[in-house]
């Protein structure tokens, strides 16, 4: 099966067979007829991949649909979407129906059952904010089980689902389960979130310094298509690494030498570098490896300059995002983290 169409990075590897599950039944039905073996890999919308060669087993596509309210309270708006539908098309939707609270993330590529994976997160606002709790089926034993925030471990881009079972977090959920269904708290009073310099920006150049959650919907939309690539015309998985987070002391260090240095202080002591201006600094803006470069735009965006017809490898992918890293790490002492899944 080819797993071109189902990466946005629009990486040709094939895998030996594919799995489209609809609902809890059929997936338990699929676990029942595994017997015992794991899939080699759970396929949302593919926006957070990177596939380094092809696929000896089985991948599983989740294409859970649905979204509904669950219930309206003083506290908020409970609303559940199915692991298959949409992140953008859902948050519009929540909108269109006078819910807001998601608006931040507006344009983020990929589907719902992703979301929580990497806990996704854009113009001040993270999944985790908003998130209420999740319905899951263990691959393992057929079960269907639900976690609520605490228990989904959320950290930046990171949760229980991005690690193995045997990593320091001995509850790791990677490879162990299927996420069905995810459940949002969109609380009451509504407060707008603006503190990010790109939406300071908007209210300045417009002159509207109150806008309503379909207006910053609108302005997370302009941004992101003016400095992101559209994975449907160029190939690309999102931010390619995390934002570093280093002490005050390195952070000083860092300014002593490059006054320019992007960061922000964190509500914990720490700062947060911008990992965007630490490649772009280091020249990597417009490089490749094959046909795996650095995105003009954006040097923290790895894109398929070879589209559809001469797509980059994974392995291009990733020899470039070493040299990345290896870059970085001489110039400035800090070794970025890759952000996507690579399988
Ligand atoms: N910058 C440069 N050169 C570059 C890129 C960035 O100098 O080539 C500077 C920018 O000028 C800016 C700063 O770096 O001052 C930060 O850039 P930007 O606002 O574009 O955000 P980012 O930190 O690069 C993060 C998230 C994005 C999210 C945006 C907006 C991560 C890894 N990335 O990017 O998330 O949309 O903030 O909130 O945290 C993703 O995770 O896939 C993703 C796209």
């Amino acid at each position: 099966v080819a797993l071109q169409p189902l990466n946005t990075f629009g990486i040709a590897a094939r895998a030996h067979s594919l799995a489209r599950v609809r609902d809890e039944a059929g997936i338990a039905e699929l676990i029942s007829q595994l017997a015992g073996q794991a899939p080699a890999l759970v396929l949302g919308g593919g926006s957070n991949l990177v596939i380094t060669g092809d696929i000896k087993g089985l991948v599983i596509k989740v294409e859970v649909s649905g979204k509904r309210l669950i219930e309206e309270t003083d506290k908020g708006w409970l609303v559940e979407a199915g692991a298959g539908e949409n992140w953008h098309g859902f948050v519009a939707w929540t909108l269109a129906q006078g819910w807001p609270g998601l608006e931040n993330m507006a344009l983020i590529p990929g589907l719902v059952g992703a979301s929580p994976v990497q806990n996704i997160g854009a113009y001040g606002v993270e999944l985790q904010d908003r998130f209420h709790s999740l319905d899951a089926i263990d691959l393992r034993s057929g079960q269907t089980f639900s976690l609520d925030a605490a228990q989904c471990g959320f950290g930046y881009r990171d949760s229980v689902f991005k690690h193995a079972p045997s990593d320091e977090r001995s509850y790791g959920l990677a490879g162990c389960a299927i996420i069905t269904r995810v459940r949002f708290l969109l609380p009451k009073p509504w407060t707008p979130v603006l503190g990010y310099l790109d939406l300071e920006r908007k209210m300045a150049e417009t002159g509207i310094s109150e806008p309503d959650a379909m207006q910053i919907f609108d302005w997370v939309v302009a941004i992101r298509s003016a400095k992101l690539p559209d994975p449907a015309v160029i190939g690309n998985a999102g931010s390619f690494f995390k934002n570093p987070t280093v002490t005050p002391e390195q952070c000083a260090d860092i300014i002593a030498r490059d006054p320019k240095v992007v960061h922000y202080p964190m509500d914990d002591g720490s700062i947060k570098l911008a990992a965007g201006w630490l490649i772009d600094a280091c020249g990597w803006k417009g490089k490749s490896v094959g046909n795996a470069a650095v995105y003009e735009r954006q040097a923290l965006v790895l894109v398929n300059k070879g589209g559809p017809e001469h797509p980059c490898t994974g392995g291009e992918v990733m020899t470039l995002a070493k040299a990345i890293q290896t870059s970085v790490y001489e110039r400035f002492g800090i070794m970025l983290e890759p952000e996507p899944v690579v399988v």
